[in-house]
């Protein structure tokens, strides 16, 4: 008998919670580490939510709530998403979540039987492909095209396309390319969808960076699309927006009431609610007009941080970075870094044992770790089916822009130490 369920060995994990270990270890030994690995804005809560949340605490609105989320969190959801989208949303048709994650298997858990497929982004945020095999679905990784800004066009869906297709994943801005897929082409994707899919497939767009764009784009969605409505699932939430990670709020509008039941009878089997003077807090952030410009400020520095990360890093030799459009990541090619440096030569070196737990990129973003206290993602970190020889870092610039040049010179002297990563790789530790 096995102590631990064959499910439970198929899950995954996200390694940007994995490589807080690693840093806390370096600065313990007396390093300063700049971290671009993370995945939450550097700014502080905006006083209006943070005096909203303590007046709630003060209020004693401690106590078990409304399964669903509290109604005027739904209330104020359904109008919000809905006007932004030309849309008509009812509160009931809103669940509230612990975040933007705990939604992502759940509906895997609710959509899919063993055997259906699951199309998802690649490289996407990892929780996507994680849960796939946990729940006994079949991953199908749409690979997001480089040389289109990250995006996908409809013929590529139409490609992975079959009668067992039941759940797809989009995510624009993504995480974690930063990339935007144009008006048109949500257009070409809405019509592959609507030409060839079961009425019953389900389109979960992950919009949680609608907030974060640049160069003054706006947010558009695939369920503005006529048609598209009554299939898709818009999950947001207050942790990016807002810069509230630690708040655990998250939310889904469902395409009809009865899926929005169905999430709620899992809430109450899960958590039974979330906290209500959190949810008051995230009720409050959308509906304050202060928040328009503490999202404004945020932008602006993000923009400027982009500019500079992107100039620089397209200065290193080897490297090669698009402007991302939205979110807070850049997501740089290194393949010439892999290539100057023999990273491929010493990955094909490596014992199988270890390759199966690295590759070229994990190997650079390690080196560009513990030797030059840079902390960065690896393309693997975003989805690993058919992405082997695939060599891209993933750099949040969620991160000051004093820390950030620190960063990039630092980054520029690692491109160029072929020798200091040769004793890296002699040295035989911290591989992945
Ligand atoms: C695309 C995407 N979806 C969902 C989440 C989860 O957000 P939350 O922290 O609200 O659970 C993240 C967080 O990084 C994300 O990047």
């Amino acid at each position: 008998m096995k102590l631990i369920s064959e499910r439970t060995a198929r899950i995954n994990t996200e390694n940007a919670f994995k490589v807080g270990p690693y840093i806390a270890a370096l600065e313990e030994a007396g390093n300063t580490v700049i971290k671009c690995n993370l995945g939450e804005p550097d700014f502080p809560l905006a006083a209006h939510i943070r005096d909203e949340v303590k007046r709630q605490l003060d209020l004693d609105n401690v106590h078990y709530t409304n399964p669903q989320g509290v109604p005027s969190l739904r209330k104020a959801v359904a109008k919000y998403i809905g006007e932004a989208r030309g849309l008509d949303y009812s509160p009931e048709q809103v669940v509230v979540f612990p975040g933007g994650k705990p939604p992502i298997g759940m509906c895997q858990q609710t959509y899919t039987n063993p055997g259906d497929e699951i199309i998802y982004p690649s490289p996407g945020f990892p929780i996507y492909e994680s849960f796939i095999r946990y729940v006994g679905a079949v991953p199908v990784p749409l690979h997001l095209r480089e040389e289109i800004g990250f995006s996908f066009t409809g013929a590529d869906l139409e490609k992975l396309i079959t009668p067992k297709t039941k759940l797809i994943y989009m995510n624009f801005p993504s995480n974690p390319t930063g990339g935007v897929a144009s008006r048109q082409q949500l257009e070409e994707i809405a019509d592959v969808i609507l030409r060839t899919c079961d009425e019953n497939v389900r389109i979960y767009s992950d919009e949680i960076y609608e907030n974060i764009l640049f160069d003054g784009a706006e947010h558009y969605s695939i369920a503005s699309i006529p048609g598209m409505k009554d299939k898709t699932l818009i999950a947001t939430g207050a942790s990016k927006s807002y810069s509230w990670t630690g708040g655990r709020i998250g939310w889904v509008v469902f395409p009809t009431i009865e899926e929005a039941k169905l999430f709620t009878n899992l809430n109450i089997n899960y958590f039974s609610c979330i906290p209500p003077y959190n949810q008051e807090g995230a009720t409050l952030a959308i509906e304050a007009p202060e928040s328009k410009h503490s999202i404004a400020e945020m932008n602006a520095a993000f923009e400027r941080r982009r500019d500079f990360v992107v100039d620089a890093l397209n200065a290193m030799p080897g490297v090669t970075c698009q402007k991302p459009s939205g979110a807070f990541y850049v997501f740089p090619n290194i393949a010439g870094v892999v290539e100057n440096l023999g990273i491929a030569e010493a990955y094909a070196g490596l014992p199988d044992d270890v390759k199966r737990t690295t590759s070229p990129s994990t190997l650079f973003q390690m080196f560009l770790l513990w030797e030059y206290c840079v902390a960065t993602m690896d393309r693997k970190s975003f989805g690993q089916i058919g992405a082997e020889n695939m060599h891209f870092l993933r750099l949040s610039i969620a991160t000051g822009m004093d820390d950030l040049k620190i960063g990039m010179e630092r980054m520029a002297g690692a491109v160029n130490d072929k020798a200091g990563f040769d004793r890296f790789i002699e040295a035989g530790e911290h591989f992945s």
